[in-house]
Parts: structure tokens; sequence; C-alpha cells
């Protein structure tokens, strides 16, 4: 059975799975950890809301669906495909305004980012797809470097934007009848190697997602 079983009907058009809308009250109420994915694709669409639920820009001046401190919009996204109809596997970079989803290159990163993580962590290995929320780390310490605690304000406001955002796309995660397990426990240095990022962009966390293992 899975664990969402009751999306499952009616109303939506993700592939060929159709979802009802739920409130927020329910995704709220629903929302848990999953670990345990089993091998079905995640229809680009549904990749594409959890994207938006992330970071869509949904203002004409730039801001998004998670707040940001002084609207500096520190973070970009990064997502490693493994199983996603409609995309090729790879590592794609989101589009910080047009959220267009554009490949890097076509490496299986999974393996990689597992080596990287803090302790045994499959679920790494097992998503379908993996978010990675990278920040930009320098922009936010020179737009608060005059407030205290001077020097970690700026990152201090990086991580609270990650959490916001990171929650966001785990209740659209729960509205699409996906699993998700939001990954914090990593090597930061290993992991960046990973992605090949450089200055000023740092990973802060990675939203392992999936369809719910069938449990007995
Ligand atoms: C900042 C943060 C980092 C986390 N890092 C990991 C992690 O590295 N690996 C993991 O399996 N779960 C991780 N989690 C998920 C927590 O273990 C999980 O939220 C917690 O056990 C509570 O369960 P729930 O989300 O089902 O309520 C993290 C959660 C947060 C908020």
């Amino acid at each position: 059975m899975l664990a969402y079983p009751f999306f499952l009907w009616l109303v939506g058009d993700i592939g060929e799975i159709r979802l009802a809308e739920i409130s927020l009250k329910q995704a709220l109420l629903q929302r848990r950890t999953v670990r345990d994915f089993s091998d079905a694709a995640v229809p680009v669409q549904a990749l594409e809301r959890l994207l938006w639920a992330a970071q869509g820009v949904t203002g004409p001046d730039g801001n998004r669906t998670a707040p940001s401190a002084h609207a500096v919009h520190p973070l970009r996204l990064y997502v490693q495909v493994g199983r996603v109809t409609g995309l090729d596997q790879g590592l794609y970079e989101v589009g910080a305004d047009d959220h267009v989803l554009r490949l890097l290159h076509g490496r299986d990163l999974r393996p990689s980012l597992a080596g990287a993580a803090i302790d045994e962590q499959p679920w790494i290995r097992q998503a379908a797809c993996i978010v990675v929320i990278c920040a930009d780390m320098v922009t936010p310490g020179r737009a608060f470097a005059d407030q205290r605690p001077l020097g970690r304000r700026g990152a201090r406001y990086v991580y609270l934007e990650a959490g916001a955002a990171a929650q966001n796309l785990q209740l659209q995660a729960v509205a699409e009848g996906l699993g998700c397990v939001g990954v914090g426990g990593f090597n930061d240095e290993a992991t960046a190697d990973v992605l090949e990022l450089g200055i000023p962009l740092e990973p802060v966390m990675q939203l392992c997602i999936g369809y719910p293992a069938e449990t007995d």
C-alpha cells in the first residue's frame, strides 16, 4: 500500500497518475520524512511543481514562494535526475528566474552524493531525483555585514530561507503523493566537489524525492 493512497483519485493531471487537490492543513498533517522509495519514475510536471513550490517567482518584482531577507534571493537549485519521465538522467541547473531546467551533464551523481553523506544514507542513491538547495553565501554576507553578529547574519538568513524553501517543496511533495527526505547530513566540501560548485555557491540541503515504496 502506498503511504498516501487517498490522493490517487479524481482531479489533476500528473502523468498517468491523477491526483486530488489537498488543503494546506492536510499537507501539514500528512508530511512525514520518507526514506524508502519505489522504482517508479516521477513525472517531469510533478518535479516542476516541486521546484515552483520551493522557489517559484510569484510577483513582478521577482519575489518568490519563499521569503528572502532584503529580497536578496541567494538560493540556487540543482536537480540530479535519475528516474524522471520526460527528462534524461543527469545534473540540471534550475534557472533562478525562469525555472527552466538546463542539463549540465548526463552523469548520475547519486552514488557520489551518497558517498559524500555523513553515515550510510541509501535513500540518496535510491531517490528518483534529488533537488539540491545551494546558496550564494557571499552576497548575503555582504548585504548584512554591518549587522551583529558580524559576519554571521548573512549565513543565518541563508539557512532560514533554505528551510522555508525545503518545507514548501516537502508540502508540495505530499500533495503530489511523493515521498521526500531532507538531507542536511553531508560533507560540505565533498558535496560541493561532486556538484562542481565554485565560489560563491555552497550546498545547503538535499531533498531526495520518489514515490514511497509499498509497505505491508
Ligand atoms: C535540517 C535537517 C537536516 C536533516 N538531515 C537529515 C539527514 O541527513 N538524513 C536523514 O535521513 N534525515 C534528515 N532529516 C530528516 C529528519 O531526520 C526528520 O525530519 C526527523 O526524523 C523528523 O521526522 P519527520 O520529518 O517525519 O517529522 C533532516 C531534517 C532537517 C530539518
